[in-house]
């Protein structure tokens, strides 16, 4: 079996999809793998302009069938065999899901790679909702749910934690997951300075260092229960 593809989801505007995307592609690279970062949010690319210097990445739109065929093209091209598939997707992007995603749902056996989800939410009901219409468009993906502590802690997820769709995701192997809070204000320095987190854990103010320290040490126990032992190490 190949390397797997993670596509970081939640379909919801601000969920924390592309901060849980550099922290994978963090996660990743600092296990020794090599990652292909596949931004598809193509009005706002952030990942892809944090990263795209130092991991291998492309732009693709999800919203056309034509990105569809560039993604798989991506995933089996032979210079990618070893290389995990990061993909950091956009909002709204449930509706190119919808249209076209079974072209890359019916290839996963021919590339020989797992689809693994992360899904991201906040409190709300339509996260929820959102999962639902992604399950049923990409059934072969296994599924994981993401709850992103800055919306607050675990015991606040109610409306998930109490779901039938978690339920469901973990009947069939998904885990639920919690995403450590990072402090405001080094949030913000990794956002306006368009750092990635190598960078920022090397040249950043003692303090803002620290605080990375420990958030990246949740992050990475939090990625150790799903991101496969084959990806890392
Ligand atoms: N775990 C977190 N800790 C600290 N700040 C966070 C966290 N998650 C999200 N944020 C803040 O929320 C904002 C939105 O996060 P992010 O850009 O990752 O969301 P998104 O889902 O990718 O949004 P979009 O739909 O616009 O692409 C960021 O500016 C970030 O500062
Ligand atoms: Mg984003």
């Amino acid at each position: 079996m190949s390397k797997h593809i993670y596509l970081v989801g939640g379909s919801k505007g601000g969920v924390g999809k592309s901060m849980v995307t550099m922290a994978l592609i963090d996660y990743l690279e600092c296990s020794g793998e090599s990652v292909v970062l596949i931004e598809t949010d193509t009005s706002n690319p952030d990942v892809y302009k944090t990263y795209g210097s130092e991991t291998k990445g492309q732009l693709v739109n999800l919203e056309e069938a034509d990105g569809w065929i560039k993604l798989i093209n991506v995933c089996g091209d032979a210079d990618n065999k070893d290389s995990v598939i990061v993909i950091n997707t956009r909002a709204a992007n449930n509706q190119g899901v919808q249209k076209y995603g079974e072209t890359l749902n019916d290839t996963l056996e021919e590339l020989g790679r797992k689809l693994v989800a992360l899904w991201v939410i906040n409190r709300q009901r339509d996260s929820l909702e959102l999962l639902k219409d992604f399950q049923e468009a990409m059934p072969n993906a296994m599924v994981h749910v993401i709850r992103n502590g800055y919306f607050g802690d675990e015991s606040k997820y109610q409306l998930y934690n109490g779901s039938k769709i978690r339920t469901s995701v973990e009947k069939s192997g998904g885990k639920s997951l919690s995403f450590p809070d990072m402090a405001d204000l080094l949030a913000d320095d990794i956002y306006t300075k368009r750092l990635t987190i190598a960078k920022a854990s090397a040249d950043l103010p003692i303090g803002n260092r620290a605080e990375l320290k420990r958030w990246k040490a949740l992050v990475s126990v939090m990625f150790d229960e799903v991101v496969n032992d084959n990806q890392t190490k």
